[in-house]
């Protein structure tokens, strides 16, 4: 198989910066085809951690192609950073390596601006956002007043639209959000500034990906996010404001349509989420904190504590659906050592109503009743397991029980947070071990 997209099936955080990291061993590109800073992938190497917000995590594996896709919402000044960052702390030098498109939208400071300013004034309403512009620029997209790094080559014309949406927007900030206004002072010189350093980066990334292709070579899509922030798929309107599902690995991420080989879903192996809306499995206990702080449950980008629930199976089950995903990768098995006994979510109750579907409304998705069902829990260590076998028996029945309810073929099984605690039983890039 030449072509593997990784998606959440969860709220994000499923782990997927690990599977993603695994994977990229055996490819020759990396692609983020959406989202932006708000998504984080912490990963573990050689006892270093590093935190990648927008490049691919083909980045620290040497040789390999990183691409950011045109439906990815990018803040140029944050790419800067990580790619310093990256220099110093990997020895990443882009050059030849990162392919911007330019297609892609830039993430503006006026954009964080607003989103702050929005999140304030909702108070007890507030979605919860990372607070990183994501949805202020998304929005200006759709508008078609967004800033695209294509504009960055023509640079007087891109000062001028620059202009024009930042007077607009100060005048949304201070005089709608009674928010301070964005200075345009230094802003059209660090654009120039960016345009020096990411102007050799950009490129038809879709044209170069249909040639990767053509040469025969593997291509890894790496998702952000999950499949329960999805703009459509998700619990709107406590979402992200991007298209988290495999299918946008072709509108976003310029994957001829159809090239699709295989889709694998991620999925820890409890439920977390940060920020607001319905969680049915949510568990508000103290197993809730010690389950956050056994399994680190503090979010990458904006390191707010997450909420802790149970396996919510309605959830990937929908999800794995949606993105024709066969088969599941199920991480932090490790976490749940201990407990006993663990809980599956298997359906909801509403007004006495069994069902097995997500509700409609995110109103009756709050008043859900989860139905359970339990199981033996385990006491082993599992971070040195290599092979399924070796797993407690509990914790191989937990695994099935999970991948029958969500109708999924087991690919790997996540038992700590280094590259090398897992366990692989089939990898998409070689085919089935
Ligand atoms: P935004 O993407 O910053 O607009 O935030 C919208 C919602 O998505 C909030 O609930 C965020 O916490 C959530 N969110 C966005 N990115 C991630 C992520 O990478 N992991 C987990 N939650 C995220
Ligand atoms: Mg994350």
């Amino acid at each position: 198989m030449n072509t593997v997209a990784v998606i959440g099936t969860q709220w994000g955080d499923e782990g997927k910066g690990k599977i993603v990291d695994l994977l990229a061993r055996h490819a020759d590109v990396v692609v983020r085809f959406q989202g932006g800073n708000n998504a984080a992938h912490t990963l573990v190497v050689d006892g270093a951690k590093f935190i990648l917000r927008l490049v691919p995590a083909g980045a620290l594996y040497p040789g390999k192609v990183c691409v950011i896709g045109a439906g990815m919402a990018v803040d140029p000044i944050a790419l800067l950073e990580e790619l310093a960052e990256l220099k110093r702390a990997a020895n990443f030098a882009p050059d030849g390596r990162l392919k911007l498109s330019y297609d892609a939208h830039m993430v503006m400071p006026y954009h964080r601006a607003i989103d702050r300013a929005r999140e304030a004034r909702l108070g007890k309403d507030a979605i919860g956002t990372t607070g990183f512009g994501i949805g202020p620029a998304y929005e200006d997209k759709a508008a078609r007043c967004g800033l695209r790094f294509s504009e960055l080559a023509d640079f007087p014309s891109f000062e001028r639209k620059l202009r024009r949406n930042l007077a607009e927007k100060n005048r949304y900030l201070t005089a709608v959000l009674k928010a301070k206004p964005v200075p345009v002072a230094g802003l059209v010189e660090r654009m120039r500034d960016v345009r020096r350093k990411l102007l050799p980066h950009l490129c038809d990334t879709a044209a170069y990906l249909a040639e990767a292709l053509e040469r025969g070579q593997r291509i890894l899509f790496e998702g952000a996010h999950g499949t329960m922030l999805d703009i459509d798929y998700g619990t709107y309107p406590f979402v992200t404001s991007s298209s988290c599902v495999a299918s946008a690995v072709f509108a976003g991420g310029g994957l001829p349509g159809g090239r699709l080989d295989a889709v694998m879903g991620i999925a820890k192996a409890y439920t977390t989420r940060v920020g607001a809306g319905p969680f049915p499995t949510e568990i508000k206990t103290r197993l809730g904190d010690h389950l956050r702080e056994k399994g680190a449950e503090y979010g990458s980008a904006t390191q707010r504590p997450r909420r802790v629930g149970w396996f919510d199976a309605v959830l990937t089950r929908r999800a794995m659906r949606v993105n024709g995903a066969a088969i599941l990768a199920v991480t932090k098995l490790d976490v749940l050592t201990g407990i006993d006994p663990v809980r599956i979510c298997v359906a909801y109750e509403y007004r006495g109503a069994r069902s097995a579907e997500i509700p409609a409304s995110p109103a009756r998705l709050e008043r859900v009743k989860p139905v359970y069902e339990e199981m033996a829990g385990w006491h082993e260590r599992l971070s040195e397991k290599r092979e399924l076998g070796e797993l407690p028996p509990n914790a191989r029945r937990y695994l099935e029980r999970i991948s029958e309810l969500c109708s999924a073929r087991l690919a790997m099984v996540g038992v700590g947070a280094s590259r090398e605690e897992i366990i692989v039983l089939e990898d998409p890039f070689l085919n089935r071990r």
